[in-house]
């Protein structure tokens, strides 16, 4: 009994840490590596309340950051009123937008964005062929040159990755556990060919 209780213990709190703090610092360092020059026009999948939303918005002083979600209980308080605080008290508000949208069919034009971005959503789409869809519908939306960022289960992301026969999967680390290393986190960054 004690044993399965510190486990438990252990699990909830690298949970809690991932969700409060490695989620955020990892996507800090991955929006930095993409070089962003702070023009861009960028999409967040299943923006949820924010977190990749408005830290892509900091970097986008002459640009703008999309959100698309269908506001699921995935995540709780989720609701477009939410993010759009949330993008207040971060100072971005002015350059953030939200859109009720179902990311296997995309309200906006082909090649629309620079960078689209999807953190731990895709994945909740329950069949295959939808997650291909919301995929397709990334790399649609996308305009040639553009970069795709998805963080999502290994086993997933890898699928991404083969469905669209290129881009580098690299594991996003301890901070990114759900829990433990068997729900860990791996990144699929493409770029569209021009
Ligand atoms: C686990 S939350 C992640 C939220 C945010 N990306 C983050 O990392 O904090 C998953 C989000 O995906 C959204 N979602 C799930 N299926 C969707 C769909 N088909 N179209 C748009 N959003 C969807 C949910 O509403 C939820 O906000």
């Amino acid at each position: 009994m004690a044993a399965a209780g510190t486990v438990l213990l252990a699990n909830a709190g690298v949970y809690l840490h991932t969700t409060l703090r490695g989620k955020l610092r990892i996507w800090e360092r991955e929006l930095d590596r993409a070089g962003l020059r702070g023009d861009e026009q960028l999409l967040d999948l299943g923006c949820g309340r924010g977190a990749v939303l408005i830290a892509a918005a900091r970097r986008l002083p002459a640009g703008r950051a999309v959100g698309a979600d269908r506001w699921t209980t995935d995540q709780s308080g989720n609701r477009p009123e939410a993010t759009l605080a949330n993008a207040a008290a971060a100072g971005v508000a002015d350059r953030v937008e939200v859109h009720t949208a179902d990311m296997t069919a995309l309200p906006f034009p082909d090649g629309s964005f620079d960078v689209v971005t999807s953190a731990m959503a895709i994945h909740n789409i329950p069949s295959p062929e939808g997650r291909y869809r919301a995929v397709d519908e990334a790399m649609r939306v996308l305009r040639p040159g553009g970069q795709l960022l998805i963080a999502d289960p290994w086993p997933m992301a890898r699928k991404y990755a083969a469905h669209i026969g290129q881009g580098t999967l690299r594991g996003l680390g301890p901070g990114y556990w759900y829990g433990g290393p068997w729900l860990s986190i791996t990144l699929l960054h493409a770029v569209k060919e021009s």
